[in-house]
């Protein structure tokens, strides 16, 4: 049976040069780069070299790259950090209704320390109206947070004109720009954006390290407290390792970013022509903005059916796709971006996100498309 991965947006497979440059760093070093000896020093030579690399990519200067263990606990210091430092000018927070639960969720944690939370709607392709954050900024906002581009249905939203609404306002802005990373191209010296949140596993590197973007100057308390690490902003023994294989994969995502682009639009419109073709155009919806999208997320609904069944029976053919954000697939509760977009009942009910990259070909996806239709004509003809 074939074996086909389109869940790159849940994680990606390890580029093969990423795992070479951390296994020389796991076998070679072993220092604690907060220790004073030569090991030490190596070991510190190491972080703070991958750390210029990672800022180097991402235009911004080396000492406003935090190292994390990933998305989730970028985000929480994001929010919880400037909640803390911000708690006596206010206690007001945007966000937007489709973000990861990593924002979400801490979002709710602050409501129940007396913060206020606003969630702003999206329309219905799943982006957000500039003009909604600027209504809804207060005497009290302290921070806007909204998402780069969304994880379920790959919709970008308009970042540079909230961070000038943001910048107009004196309110520090985060994004989380998890999904976003290796598919579009990040320059933070030109974007409005004060705080961005990365991680490494969504672009061929190692899971369970990150990073946030904290501007220069702006105060933030930590999350952990400890030791000095990452100039007292993220205490803990940094991870040689995976910062190196962060570093690597940062490299070869720029390198490749123009490639990437095009290749995963040619295995998307593969994907649909294939689809149109073999399980027919009335038959399916593509959930997400029809211009401003990522190109290797595609959000399929196919309303004759369900998210669970299909998904169970695409795994049978040995296709792993998905159902919503990663982190909630396995539960299948109901989409919370699709529901935000207000998409009818039949489409939120039956919707799957297929997600590609590396090692993905154009025939995958043809023959993705051909088991859809075995998969949908089976299930007929049991009804
Ligand atoms: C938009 C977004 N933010 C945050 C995260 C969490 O990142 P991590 O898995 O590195 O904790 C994810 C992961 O799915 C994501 O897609």
């Amino acid at each position: 049976m074939k074996s086909i991965y389109l869940d790159h947006a849940a994680s990606t497979p390890v580029h093969p040069e990423v795992a070479e440059a951390m296994l020389k760093v796991m076998t070679e070093q072993y220092g604690n780069a907060s220790s004073v000896h030569r090991f030490g020093r190596i070991a510190k030579r190491v972080v703070n070299g991958a750390r210029d690399i990672i800022a180097a990519q991402l235009n911004c200067r080396p000492e406003e790259i935090v190292f994390t263990s990933g998305g989730t606990e970028s985000d929480n210091l994001a929010l919880f950090g400037i909640a803390s430092a911000y708690k006596d000018k206010g206690k007001h927070i945007i966000t937007t209704a489709i973000e990861h639960h990593a924002v979400l969720h801490t979002c709710e944690e602050l409501e129940k320390q007396g913060f206020k939370v606003t969630y702003l709607p999206v329309d219905r392709f799943g982006q957000v109206n500039p003009e909604h954050v600027r209504e809804a900024i207060a005497d009290d906002t302290i921070l806007i947070s909204v998402m780069y581009a969304n994880n379920e249905v790959g919709t970008i939203q308009p970042i540079r004109e909230i961070g000038e609404i943001a910048r107009e306002h004196g309110i520090p802005f985060h994004v989380d720009a998890v999904q976003a990373l290796g598919s579009i191209d990040i320059s933070l010296s030109d974007l409005p954006v004060d705080l961005m949140s990365f991680s490494a596993h969504k672009i061929n590197g190692p899971q369970g390290v990150g990073a946030l973007y904290i501007r220069r100057k702006l105060l933030i308390h930590p999350l952990l407290h400890g030791g000095l690490q990452e100039k007292k902003r993220r205490a803990g023994t940094e991870n040689m390792a995976g910062v190196t294989g962060f570093a690597k994969a940062m490299e070869i995502a720029k390198a490749r970013l123009g490639d990437k682009i095009a290749s995963d639009r040619k295995l998307r419109e593969t994907f649909i022509r294939s689809l149109e073709q073999h399980v027919g155009k009335e038959r399916f919806v593509i959930n997400g903005h029809p211009t401003d999208h990522l190109e290797h997320i595609v959000n399929v609904s196919f309303p004759e059916t369900n998210t669970e069944t299909l998904l169970m029976n695409l795994d049978m053919e040995g296709i792993a796709a998905a159902s919503g954000s990663a982190c909630t697939s396995g539960s299948l509760e109901l989409s919370h971006v699709l529901e935000a977009m207000k998409l009818p009942e039949e489409l939120l009910n039956s919707a799957v996100r297929f997600s590609f990259g590396l090692g993905n070909t154009t025939e995958d996806m043809e023959y993705t498309a051909q088991k859809v239709e075995t998969i949908l004509q089976r299930l007929r003809n049991r009804s």
